[in-house]
């Protein structure tokens, strides 16, 4: 089985509109493999870092001040193809663009709420796993893929 990765982050609107189960329950669904999870509140200096990338964009301080506001689920998903399906999945990032029956077509209306972030790359994947699970991954025994590989 391809062991590629990807980040995926409910967002402080998903986790306090009860919508934590519902992202869940579509990438396990899909036959992705959950590899860590933790709910944890993140301090302005971490959400920085993890949008380092954008810190020249207009909305930077918007976005930073929305991660802080309230407790986000970290996720690792395992799969092939996870990091452009899981995009998918998610729905474009616009939810006015998303399609019915992503998650962002499905549940969000506004860019500055849109429920969700995951990995736009299998490189920055890769950076965003060691920024927020650098105590490693759990394991699962290749048996155990025989179900959708
Ligand atoms: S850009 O400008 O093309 O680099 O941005 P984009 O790739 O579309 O989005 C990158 C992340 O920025 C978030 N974003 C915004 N947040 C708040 N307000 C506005 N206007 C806004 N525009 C973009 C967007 O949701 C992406 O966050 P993640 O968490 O990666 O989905």
């Amino acid at each position: 089985m391809a062991a590629e990765q990807t980040f995926i982050m409910i967002k402080p609107d998903g986790v306090q509109r009860g919508l934590i189960g519902e992202v869940i329950s579509r990438f396990e669904k899909k036959g992705f493999y959950l590899k860590a999870m933790k709910l944890q509140n993140v301090e302005k200096s971490f959400a920085e870092q993890h949008y380092a990338d954008l810190s020249s964009k207009p909305f930077f301080g918007g976005l930073v001040e929305y991660i802080v506001s309230g407790p986000v689920v970290a996720m690792v998903w395992e799969g092939k193809s996870v990091v452009a399906t899981g995009r998918k999945i998610i729905g474009a990032t616009n939810p006015l663009a998303s399609e019915p029956g992503t998650i962002r077509g499905d549940f969000a209306v506004d860019i500055g709420r849109n429920v969700i972030h995951g990995s736009d790359s299998v490189e920055n994947a890769r950076k965003e796993i060691a920024l927020w699970f650098p105590e490693g991954l759990a394991e699962w025994s290749s048996s155990q893929h025989c179900w959708v590989y």
